[in-house]
This record gives structure tokens, sequence and C-alpha cells, in this order.
């Protein structure tokens, strides 16, 4: 199909193959909204984008809550045709993890009621508790949280078991923790999240050695089940409506990785990552893009291959870090654009140095379009 210039600041004199060998995966917070206001600029991008059949998919580290709410208020909010085919966020490859269905997994951030229904609901887990549930259950074991009470009441559920550590068989155990999104209430998670892995075998109100801390009494009970530690997003900044940008997941990370050092003396503290800049999100991406280039032509012969992917974003420890580092599985080559909408501050020099730096996304689609050529 001719791309149709649909604004006077596109006008091209470009005729591309019928299906274009090219596509784009765009970052959301910093590049085409700020908070939930959409940056200039961006409704134009993408709209000349589906215009000309260009795919795009959007691939963001932010979360809380379900795919199929976050498109449609992305696509309101945006005023373009979106499915959940072509968005990827923090913890959507946690929906994989079925070896969690049937156990007791803490989710943590967000806002509670919204990560415990998207874990249950949308992901298959049966067994989901929020230290909103443990706070309004057990108050005193974070006092600090009890001028919030009365908000995590609006939500709580009721515990599974309650905590016993006279009598494990009956007591609250967790197999697992998840950070979905980030954390509001940053001493009541870290102080559960703590309680958790000190615990002898997840479970809640004991307490093990087993963190390379003798001080620590040893109940004696299996140490080799310890729950496993899940972060959904790295980033240690991204860009709100505030000018500057703001502390992220990977800042309540590094201060909870300060109290578990303070803690345990420097015990390791075993934990698994997700979210852009890593390998396995980048591959679950392309997937999604490949997925959603092949339902928009109907079908992709041998000889439509996707040559290369434009990855444009705002911050270079994700974005730009995650696409230069990329190995495709499939061959193609990505390249990264950054923008001085986000957490890059422009005139300095990126910690990750992109393939350019443009003012804008719908500059950043005007130097893609004609570096496909
Ligand atoms: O929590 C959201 C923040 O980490 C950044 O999201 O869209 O810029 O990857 P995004
Ligand atoms: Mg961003």
């Amino acid at each position: 199909p001719r791309i149709r210039p649909l604004h006077r600041s596109f006008q091209t004199s470009v005729t591309p193959p019928k299906i274009p060998d090219f596509a784009f995966a765009f970052d959301i917070d910093g590049v085409l909204l700020r908070s939930s206001t959409p940056l200039p600029g961006a409704h134009e991008a993408l709209k000349y984008l589906q215009e000309s059949r260009i795919p795009f998919i959007l691939l963001t580290n932010g979360g809380g809550k379900s795919e199929t709410e976050r498109v449609a208020e992305l696509a309101e909010k945006l005023d373009v045709d979106l499915d959940v085919g072509m968005f990827v966020q923090s913890h959507t490859p946690f929906a994989d993890m079925k070896e969690y269905h049937d156990k007791t997994v803490l989710v943590v951030g967000g806002d509670y009621d919204k990560c415990q229904r998207v874990a249950k609901e949308h992901y298959g887990f049966q067994n989901v508790v929020t230290p909103g549930d443990i706070v309004c259950a057990y108050p005193d074991i974070w006092p600090f949280s009890k001028i919030f009470l009365d908000y995590y009441k609006t939500f709580a559920k009721p515990l599974p078991k309650p905590i016993n550590p006279a009598s494990l068989a009956d007591s609250l155990k967790f197999d697992a923790i998840f950070v979905y999104s980030d954390p509001r209430d940053w001493g009541l998670d870290a102080s559960i999240i703590l309680d958790v892995l000190l615990s002898e075998s997840g479970y809640l109100g004991t307490l093990s050695s087993k963190n390379g801390d003798a001080s620590l009494p040893n109940r004696g009970y299996q140490q080799d089940n310890q729950p496993k530690l899940y972060y959904s997003n790295p980033d240690l900044w991204w860009a709100a409506s505030y000018h500057l940008p703001r502390l992220g997941q990977g800042g309540f990370r590094e201060a909870f990785a300060g109290l578990w050092n303070a803690v345990t003396k420097g015990a390791e503290l075993e934990k698994t990552v997700f979210g852009k800049p890593y390998q396995p999100t980048y591959e679950f991406a392309e997937g999604r893009l490949r997925a959603h280039r092949k339902k928009l032509f109907g079908h992709v012969g041998l000889n439509d291959p996707l040559k290369r992917v434009y990855m444009v974003g705002d911050n270079p420890e994700s974005d730009i870090r995650g696409a230069n580092d990329y190995k495709s599985p499939h061959g193609s080559e990505w390249k990264s654009i950054l923008l001085k909408t986000g957490v890059y501050q422009s005139g300095t020099e990126p910690s990750c140095k992109p393939t350019v730096i443009v003012d804008n996304v719908e500059a950043a689609v005007r130097w893609a379009v004609k570096d496909a050529q």
C-alpha cells in the first residue's frame, strides 16, 4: 500500500514494498505519555503508522493493571486503535509462570487490589495475598501503616491462613514474592518482603538463620525451598508528570537491597528482575510484534522478512541499552532512537549511546521512515 502523507510534516516520497520490512516498538512513559497526558505528536505519529500499515507495538516497564484495561485506556488517550496483541507491559511475562498458579504468592506494589485482580483473574494465580491484606489482619506487623488502615480495609481480603508459628501446618506460607508495579507504601511492602525472606521456608512469623546471619534463630525447618523474589521493572527513574524524573520500581529495589544488606550483614539477595533492558523481555516483545505484523497482513511469507525494528524510548538504561544489546533470534536489526521528552536530559551525554537522538516521537518516526528506505 502507498504511504499516504497524513500530516504535512510527514510528506515523504517513500513508496514502500507491499509488506514493510521494518516496524516500531514504542516505550510509553516519556515517549507517548507523561503520566496520563499524551505528549505532543504522539497521536499523529501512531495514526500515521496505522494509515501507512507500518506495524508497531507498545513496550513499557509500567504496569499495575490488566493488559486489557491499560490498552483500552491508551487507545482512548492516544485516540488510536490498539489491541492487547500490540502491548507488552512489565509483568506480562508473569502470566507464563504457571508453576506458581496453585501456590501462595505475595503480590506487592501498585494499587494492591488492582494487582491482586490481575494476578488472580488474568494470570491464573489462585492464592494471592497483598501486604494490604496482611496489615489489615495483623496491624502490628507494621505499626506505621495504621494511618492507612481505613483505606486498605476498603479492599483487603481475608488471609487464606493465619500467622501461626506454633503450628506451621495451618500457618500462612509464601512460595514466591512478585513485585508487580511501583510500590506505594515502601515501608509496609519492604517490611513484609523482609519478613518472608527471613522466614523459615516462607512461613510468615518465623525466623531462619538461612541467610547467613547466625544471630538469627534457626527453627531447623527445611531451608531449601525459600520463597523466590521477582521484580517486574528495573527502572531507577521514570518520566511522570513532574518536570524531573521520579524514582521507579528500581528505586524500591535498591532501597530494599540496602535494608537486606544491613539486616543480614551482607548475605546475598537472590532475585530475578524482568523488564527492559533484558534480553528475554525484548525476545518476548519481538514475538508479539511478529504476531501482530502477521495479523495485520493476513500472511507473512519468507520473502517478507522483518529486517529492522526501531525502538523509540526516553530512558537510556532501559529502552536504548535493551535495543542496542538485543540479539534477535530472528535476525532482525534493532536501532535505538532516544527522545528528549522523558528521563534523558537534553544536552547531557546519555549513559547508553543510541543510534540517534531526536526531539520527540514524531521526529523519531520521520527519521526512521527515511532510514528504512
Ligand atoms: O513505572 C513505569 C516506568 O518504570 C516507566 O515506564 O513506559 O517508560 O517503560 P516506561
Ligand atoms: Mg519511558
